[in-house]
């Protein structure tokens, strides 16, 4: 087994940052390139992470045979085509949340990730996260009883939006969304069984929804509502989660308390980056161990189910069954 996987990072947008940061400090793993289309950003990229290659054009990249791995840091509607082609090079595949843009997609790259045996992972970070790990060990310990309701409000407010969000099948659940129809179900252990959702436009700063809220039945009787808004002006991400014998709260993902008690406290400068450490250094490990990795594209695929039943439901003002 080689002890060091070399990655390539595709896209130098806002999140590739934190995947090179995490590529540098994991011991086994090594940076032999970057990918971007615009020159400045790639050779900014190179020199600030000592990237020994740096290509414009992403096939070039696949042809690379010093490249085992590839970190897809690019917009959601590209994720299909790219992994694919990725996986049809012989890459492994680390790719950024939502996987794909719908379940369909998903089973296809799944499909051919596991007919080839190479590693297919999304980076769906919260899986990663200190406090939402804690959460998780707590409710599958049954030491405060089931879970009753989860709760999530994600604030944020932001002017402009980069271009490509207007490819999205729905910008707010793709990026925000994505999030939550993954950790919800994971979190609790417990398939979802029926979502209902809701959108609104309610800033004229914005093209489309500006909020939405979804809420998902989860086989254990549970209920988990999801809401985001991109108009609030006090940035704010929360959960609740009500058990049966005790409340769990997680404040902007850098400390969980169960009701008055402190459980985790992670730096809130570092909790973020951390996550993705975490992610990365479980990414490399399952590739070079040809093992399944934590958050593998075929245990994501319920989330993708749900990321469609949302957009089904806000079409059609029903509940959608799973
Ligand atoms: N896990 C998280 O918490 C988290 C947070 C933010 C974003 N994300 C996910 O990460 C992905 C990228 O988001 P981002 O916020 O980094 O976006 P971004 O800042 O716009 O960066 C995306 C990059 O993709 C590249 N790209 C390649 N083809 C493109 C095309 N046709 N149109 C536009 N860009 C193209 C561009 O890089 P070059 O110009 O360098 O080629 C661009 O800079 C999305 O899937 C998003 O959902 C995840």
């Amino acid at each position: 087994m080689p002890d060091t996987l070399r990655l390539a990072v595709v896209g130098c947008g806002s999140i590739s940052k934190t995947h090179l940061n995490a590529i540098r400090d994991c011991d086994r793993a090594q940076l032999a390139a970057v990918v971007s289309r615009d020159e400045g950003r790639r050779t900014a990229a190179a020199s600030a992470y000592a990237a020994p290659r740096a290509y414009g054009v992403y096939e070039e990249a696949l042809a690379d045979p010093d490249i085992d791995a590839i970190v897809l840091c690019t917009p959601s509607h590209l994720h299909l085509a790219q992994a694919m082609a990725a996986l049809q090079a012989g890459k492994r595949v680390l790719v950024e949340k939502p996987m794909t843009e719908g379940y369909a997609d998903g089973v296809t790259l799944v499909t051919e990730a596991e007919r080839r045996g190479l590693t297919l992972m999304s980076a769906q970070c919260c899986r990663f996260l200190a406090a939402c790990r804690k959460v998780r060990e707590i409710l599958q310990s049954n030491e405060i009883g089931r879970p009753l309701h989860l709760l999530y409000t994600n604030l944020s407010y932001s002017a402009t939006h980069p271009a490509w969000y207007k490819n999205c099948r729905s910008v707010l659940m793709e990026s925000s969304g994505s999030h939550t129809f993954d950790f919800f179900p994971w979190m609790a252990d417990a398939r979802p069984v029926r979502v209902y959702a809701t959108a609104h436009n309610n800033s004229s700063d914005h093209d489309g929804d500006d909020d939405f809220v979804a809420n998902i039945a989860l086989e254990n009787g549970a209920h988990a509502v999801t809401y985001t808004s991109a108009c609030s002006r006090k940035p704010r991400k929360d959960l609740l989660v009500v058990c049966q014998k005790g409340t769990l709260v997680l404040d902007c993902w850098h400390t969980l308390r169960l009701d008055d008690r402190p459980l985790v406290e992670e730096p809130r400068d570092r909790a973020y980056q951390n996550t993705f450490d975490r992610q990365m250094a479980e990414f490399v490990d399952a590739a070079l161990a040809g093992r399944e990795p934590e958050s593998s594209g075929r245990q994501v695929l319920p989330s993708l189910a749900v990321l469609d039943a949302a957009i089904e439901s806000i079409r059609t003002g029903k509940a959608v069954n799973l």
